[in-house]
């Protein structure tokens, strides 16, 4: 079946799980994993005793397929999360998935799905979640002996309702992270502390919560499902330097872009909360948000908004427009950043 032929409104699809066809499982038991193999079971079987299901020992990565103007399929960096989920496997002991492996395997599922990719111009595409967890009969705090990777894939819309319409975010009372703590790791621990201030958050009109530095709380560092970013009035473009926020694929790509294709000037930086009015524009970005404009911040002092709370800020466009360009195959991107999916 083509995706033209599945009845899905490719154009409205949002950000919640769809089962597709097949998925993609390894076991790591006896101190290696598997080869690998594709299944339809989207269902896991596993000890009551997961280390994942009780001490968090669990990491993801998300990143896309998209389909390109002439039919063929895009993955963007994909180099980039097979290393960044090595890292989240090294922080809480769990044994690093093979790059070559990890690459193969994302191959291999968007192949086996090939028509769950949506089409070119619907604004939609092939998440794919690839995932560790600790397995295997266990009750002390400690490594798994058992482990499991998959990779699952959903197609998806617009992760913040309204695109590139801006939307507004708010201060979070909470820590999503500690100093020393996980949040430069992709692991479950850190969503689970972002659950309840997110839903805060949306139950209050705000898309999501945007949390301090947990050591001072004076300063930005991310949002609990994207890298922030702000435009000076001046035209630099800043991200937030932390020790504790996720190095977002995203947010590299970025600032790389803005100084190498725009000719601005690009900084990795502390964002004081109580400075936001040194910036004209500001956004959340990230795989799942790719580049949502942020209207204004609703803070402990009030509500600041930056460009407009209904117009897209002229060089948000141009970097979203960048961004999304290269990903779909517009736009010619930095050398190796493009992976073609062989059909
Ligand atoms: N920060 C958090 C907490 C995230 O969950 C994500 C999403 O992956 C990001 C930032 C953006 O990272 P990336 O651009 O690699 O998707
Ligand atoms: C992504 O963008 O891939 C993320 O991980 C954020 C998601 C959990 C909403």
């Amino acid at each position: 079946m083509s995706a033209e032929k599945r009845e899905i409104d490719w154009e409205n699809l949002g950000y919640g799980y769809i089962k597709t066809d097949y998925r993609y499982i390894s076991y790591w038991k006896d101190g290696a994993w598997d080869e690998g193999t594709l299944t339809e079971d989207n269902q896991l079987h596993i000890s009551e005793g997961s280390t994942a299901l009780h001490y968090g020992q669990s990491c993801f990565e998300g990143m896309k397929a998209y389909r390109t103007k002439d039919g063929r399929i895009n993955l963007f960096r994909p180099d980039q999360n097979a290393k960044r989920m090595q890292k989240s496997c090294e922080r809480i002991m769990m044994p690093a998935f093979p790059e070559e492996q990890f690459l193969e395997a994302i191959q291999a599922v968007v192949k086996a799905n090939e028509s769950w990719v949506p089409p070119y111009g619907s604004g939609s595409t092939l998440y794919l979640r690839p995932f560790v967890i600790g397995v295997g009969d266990n009750l002390g705090i400690k490594p798994a002996t058992e482990y499991i990777f998959s990779v699952f894939a959903v197609p998806v819309g617009l992760y913040f309702k309204g695109g590139l319409t801006p939307s507004n975010f708010i201060i979070s009372d909470y820590d999503r992270a500690a100093p020393q703590g996980t949040g430069a790791a992709k692991v479950g621990g850190n969503y689970a502390a972002s659950i309840l201030p997110g839903q805060d958050a949306r139950k209050r009109n705000f898309s999501d919560a945007i949390y301090l530095d947990p050591a001072t709380h004076t300063k930005i560092e991310e949002v609990g499902s994207a890298n922030f970013f702000g435009v000076t009035k001046d035209g630099t473009f800043v991200t937030p330097y932390s020790p504790s926020i996720l190095p977002s694929i995203t947010k590299y790509s970025l600032l790389y872009l803005a100084e190498h294709y725009l000719g601005m000037k690009a900084e990795e930086r502390d964002v004081y909360v109580d400075n936001l009015d040194e910036f004209s524009e500001a956004g959340a970005c990230g795989t799942a948000a790719v580049i949502s404009p942020i209207g204004g911040i609703q803070t402990k002092d009030g509500f600041h908004a930056f460009h407009s709370e209904t117009e897209v800020g002229p060089v948000t466009q141009k970097l979203y427009d960048l961004l999304t360009g290269i990903q779909f195959g517009d736009v010619e991107g930095p050398e190796g950043w493009i992976r073609k999916v062989e059909i």
